[in-house]
């Protein structure tokens, strides 16, 4: 059962203080009618687009009759699950309204992932410059649905920044795949487009893999799991825990997520982390074991051994079957958190180091990274990894993701690899979104309320215009120790995932906090007629 939370008792800041004289008023009033939020307060739109302007004056389409035409038949492949969506999803004809003529294009010359939507009475036009952006404005007629009305209007949209991301810990607590197909249906919604999954890790190994299937006969399950944070006494739940996805579940959501324009990012941690898959195969660790899959939470010293070749054999091959199952062209190697405690007490590390001319234990992770990187790019795909990958020297085609601060980011593009931003401050969703109260359930540690996410400017201030370049974007991240429920999971991302939404597609000079608080109080019914839980801290109190 989830725990009950209490309604949080932090109001929210006003966005506006009182007006308290006539003067004030007029010019709120003549703000608010000229500036270009002005206009987004009509509709719940989240992400807001580039450029929007509603018909003056304002009109409403009736939608309860609706014909759907496509434009270009040379794309229909590209056309028609668009198309399918606004059947399944806009309201059923009833009644004797008039007849609303739909009209769907693809434009290539609008660019990649762009889309402009005009209205006219009975009219509503949709171009697009590829499938993705057709996906994108329908999202955005969705949310400009007021019941079987719809608010004219005419914007020109694309996004900012190409990688547009949210991940989830899945080994920490594990989730169904209608629960992850819900978590998808959210990025979709908000024109995020890459599903980090964060697959492995010392608590659970959850991928189903052919060749080594003792990784989840074993490696899946826990023997219970820690109550409370750690501490100096801890406390065990007695239950045991576990669950994986078969490569069949796999494939699914990867067609699903795809079928919404998200790639998925699968994440196989090593060096270290790999306390499940090392239950499972204690051969590839440097000392005999035997170990058990963790029950509690932390960092732990049994990791891959990087002086045996059968360790690169067994990782290669797991990566193979990843990589089978995972059309996208990035790989997630995590390299986060790797103790040096054991390899520098192994004698085949020490061999290895020896053999290959290597200073010390950081080199012998760069050295670990760089060969699985070169299997990985021979099969046509790229790594990615957490910011310790630059530590002892970054893989040649490696690109970093920062979640130590930005440093590593910053680093990465100014040695011209790409970067994704995910610094825990403001990027970790696990942490808490308000004071630590009664009122909250349970969380890491931490302070990342809303508005520092939407003040979130992910290209570091320190790079130069072509190092900003290599800044692919930014990704929220859920680490699940303390969401065992998938409605915490999602009361931890909303609407903090709504806000870096935003931050990712939407130019800075656009961006109004105030204005997209308006927005979010609109775009809540949506979260609550879907079902979503959420932190309701941004609501108005009166
Ligand atoms: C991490 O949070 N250890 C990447
Ligand atoms: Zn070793």
């Amino acid at each position: 059962m989830l725990p009950a939370f209490r309604t949080p008792s932090q109001a929210i800041p006003k966005p506006f203080h009182r007006i308290c004289c006539s003067a004030s008023l007029l010019l709120l009033l003549f703000l608010l009618a000229t500036s270009p939020q002005a206009a987004a307060q009509q509709a719940a739109l989240i992400p807001l687009p580039q450029t929007l302007s509603y018909a003056e004056p304002t009109y409403n389409l009736s939608l309860n009759r609706f014909s759907l035409i496509q434009i270009n038949p040379n794309y229909r492949d590209l056309l028609n699950p668009s198309v399918e969506q606004l059947q399944r999803d806009l309201p059923a004809a009833s009644g004797e309204q008039q007849t609303a003529n739909i009209y769907l294009s693809i434009q290539p010359a609008l660019g990649p992932e762009a889309y402009q939507i005009d209205t006219r009475p009975e009219e509503v036009s949709l171009h697009a410059g590829d499938a993705a952006g057709l996906f994108y404005g329908i999202q955005t007629l969705l949310q400009l649905l007021e019941g079987d009305r719809w608010q004219a209007c005419s914007l020109r949209d694309a996004p900012r920044f190409a990688w547009r991301g949210m991940h989830l810990d899945v080994s920490r607590h594990f989730f169904s795949l209608p629960e992850l197909k819900r978590y998808i249906d959210l990025l979709a919604m908000y024109k995020m487009n890459t599903f980090h999954w964060h697959l492995t890790d010392d608590q659970g190994w959850r991928i189903e893999i052919k060749k080594y299937p003792r990784l989840t006969e074993v490696g899946a399950f826990r023997s219970e799991t820690l109550i409370g944070r750690p501490s100096a006494e801890m406390q065990y739940d007695g239950r045991p825990y576990g669950g994986f996805y078969t490569q069949a579940e796999v494939r699914e959501l990867v067609a699903y997520a795809a079928a919404r324009h998200i790639t998925i990012v699968p994440e196989i941690e090593m060096p270290g982390h790999s306390l499940a898959a090392l239950a499972a195969y204690p051969e590839y660790a440097c000392t005999p074991g035997p170990f058990a899959v963790a029950r509690s939470w932390g960092v732990f010293e049994d990791v891959y051994c990087a002086g045996k070749d059968a360790t690169f054999d067994f990782l290669t091959d797991v990566l193979d079957e990843v990589m089978d199952l995972f059309p996208g062209p990035y790989l997630h190697i995590g390299g986060d958190e790797c103790p040096k405690t054991r390899w520098n007490a192994c004698a085949a590390c020490g061999a290895r180091m020896q053999a290959v001319g290597l200073a010390d234990a950081h080199a012998l992770q760069s050295y670990f990274i760089q060969r699985i990187e070169r299997h990985v790019n021979a099969r046509g795909r790229k790594i990615i990894g957490w910011d310790e990958i630059l530590e002892g020297g970054l893989a040649p085609n490696a690109a970093v993701m920062s979640w130590r601060g930005t440093d590593g980011g910053i680093a990465a593009a100014q040695a011209g690899h790409y970067a994704v931003m995910s610094p825990g401050n403001p990027c970790y969703f696990d942490h808490y979104q308000a004071q630590p109260t009664a009122d909250e359930p349970l969380a890491i540690c931490c302070y990342n309320p809303l508005e520092a996410v939407y003040a979130y400017e992910p290209v570091p201030a320190a790079l130069s215009a072509a190092e900003a370049t290599f800044i692919l974007g930014a990704q929220g991240n859920v680490w699940t120790e303390y969401m065992p429920h998938f409605d915490q999971v999602t009361y931890m991302a909303l609407p903090r995932m709504a806000a870096l939404a935003e931050v990712l597609w939407t130019q800075p000079a656009r961006r109004s906090y105030p204005d997209f608080l308006h927005r979010l109080e609109l775009h809540s019914r949506e979260l609550d007629a879907r079902g979503y839980r959420y932190a309701p801290h941004f609501k108005k109190t009166d």
